[in-house]
């Protein structure tokens, strides 16, 4: 039995590897997020919970960008083993300071992709990458916001727990264009 099939290749084999271990990154961010939407909800910050789960839904969306783009590009998506997330964090601030840093690090792959799409005149891939270029100014804004925010409240449970009510407003928005 064999399969008859149309190849349609249009991006670089170096690019398609590169974009894969981003999908795979992004999957990463979504299960950091997940373990500390966990702690978060332990430890009684509800607010924050959410915060996270919706972040674990934006990373789950940027997930399924670069899942159809290489699938619209005639090459496959390829699954890697996600690292073991942290579960222990120090206090409320450490759960934003390490979320800036990670999200420091996909800003960075991002633009190292971009970068590949240059060299390799691959106008199609750098479109597509503009939308996350746009999204991670966001990221790392949103991020710097409720840091400034936490250090201004410091030790005080009042200004946690106003805190917490206002990151329990947050909701999931599905980006336009959704994919
Ligand atoms: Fe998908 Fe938070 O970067």
């Amino acid at each position: 039995m064999y399969f008859l099939y149309m190849e349609k290749k249009m991006i670089s084999k170096k690019m398609a590897s590169a974009l894969n271990a981003h999908l795979n990154f992004e999957f990463y961010s979504s299960y950091i997020y997940v373990s500390m939407a966990s702690h978060a909800h332990h430890i009684g910050l509800k607010g924050f919970a959410n915060w996270f789960n919706v972040q674990v839904q934006e990373e789950l969306v940027h997930v399924q960008r670069i899942y159809n783009y290489i699938l619209n590009q005639g090459e496959k998506v390829v699954l890697d083993a996600i690292e073991k997330p942290r579960n222990k964090f120090d206090s409320p601030l450490a759960l934003f300071e390490i979320t800036l840093e990670h999200e420091r690090q996909v800003t960075a792959r991002i633009n190292k992709l971009a970068g590949l799409a240059r060299k390799e005149n691959d106008h199609a891939t750098s479109t597509m990458l503009q939308w996350f270029v746009t999204e991670q100014v966001e990221e790392e804004s949103a991020a710097v916001d409720i840091i400034q925010q936490l250090k201004l409240v410091g030790n005080s449970g009042n200004g946690l727990f106003l805190i917490d009510k206002e990151l329990g407003a947050r909701t999931f928005v599905p980006p336009t264009p959704p994919n």
